[in-house]
């Protein structure tokens, strides 16, 4: 199975020649291999957008290895990086980070328009999106003219138009009332399966964790537990994320 993403003995260490250095990730080692759906949970403050940017070549680790796709992202110029993260890699964040400047279309077609593709496949592959997600009639609004839920699926058609190798997602329900967050997961669950697109995706909600294949929890800058969904039921596999999630939280109480 091809690898996505490698970790080897990773650390984070903010402000590492400053006065005040902050160890936030310590000696993490993960895979990711194509078509996996990973979920992380974990406390507040436990590092995880520390870990998902860290692997995903927003941020640099402070020491160890990180290897996207075959490449040690260590050994990359700031300019393969960009190169690289533009066109492996869908980032949705919580706050959509949508432009107000331009509609629904456009803020679609903004990554094919950026990385100079032929205008033709920008409108056919917009397009194809815009059909996917059944937003048609709004593809002229501006964003302040629509819903949340319609902000969040737009960001999720512009993270996935120039069809990425993977979808790192941070929070991407944390303002989406239940609805909206289900049709969302219903909706990664759907591009991971026919797609084969690798997701890896932060949240707080262990039913929305529930649509993973895989989850980890990290706590303290570190992995603290694992668990594959393999032939367990849907439900079952929430039972045991919820499970793990209480355990931990108790252990803060002595
Ligand atoms: N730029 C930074 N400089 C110094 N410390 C930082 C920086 N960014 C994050 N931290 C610290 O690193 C730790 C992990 O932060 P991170 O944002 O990864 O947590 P998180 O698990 O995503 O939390 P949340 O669930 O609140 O989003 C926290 O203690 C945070 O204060
Ligand atoms: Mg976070």
């Amino acid at each position: 199975m091809k690898k996505v993403l490698t970790a080897q003995n990773v650390y984070k260490i903010y402000g590492a020649h400053g006065k005040n250095p902050f160890e936030a990730l310590t000696d993490i080692n993960f895979e990711m291999e194509q078509g996996d759906f990973i979920c992380v949970m974990g406390p507040s403050g436990a590092g995880k957008s520390t870990f998902v940017n860290t692997l995903s070549t927003i941020d640099m680790p402070t020491k160890g290895k990180v290897i996207a796709l075959g490449n040690d992202v260590r050994q990359m110029s700031e300019k393969q990086i960009g190169e690289f993260r533009y066109e492996n890699i869908g980032f949705i964040f919580q706050e959509f980070n949508l432009i107000d400047s331009l509609n629904v279309f456009e803020n679609i077609a903004l990554p094919l328009v950026l990385a100079g593709r032929p205008e033709k496949e920008v409108q056919d592959l917009a397009m194809e999106q815009i059909h996917r997600i059944h937003i048609d009639d709004i593809r002229k609004k501006y964003p302040n003219e629509i819903s949340l839920g319609q902000k969040q699926r737009i960001a999720i058609a512009r993270a996935i138009v120039t069809k990425p190798e993977m979808i790192v997602a941070d929070e991407p329900t944390g303002n989406l009332d239940s609805k909206n967050s289900f049709e969302i997961l219903s909706y990664f669950h759907k591009i991971n399966k026919e797609d084969n697109i690798t997701i890896l995706m932060v949240t707080h909600n262990a039913k929305i964790a529930s649509y993973a294949k895989k989850f980890i929890f990290i706590k303290d800058g570190k992995i603290s537990h694992t668990l594959e969904r393999g032939d367990m039921s849907q439900k079952e596999f929430y039972y045991k994320i919820v499970e793990i999630n209480n355990e931990e939280s108790q252990s803060f109480i002595s």
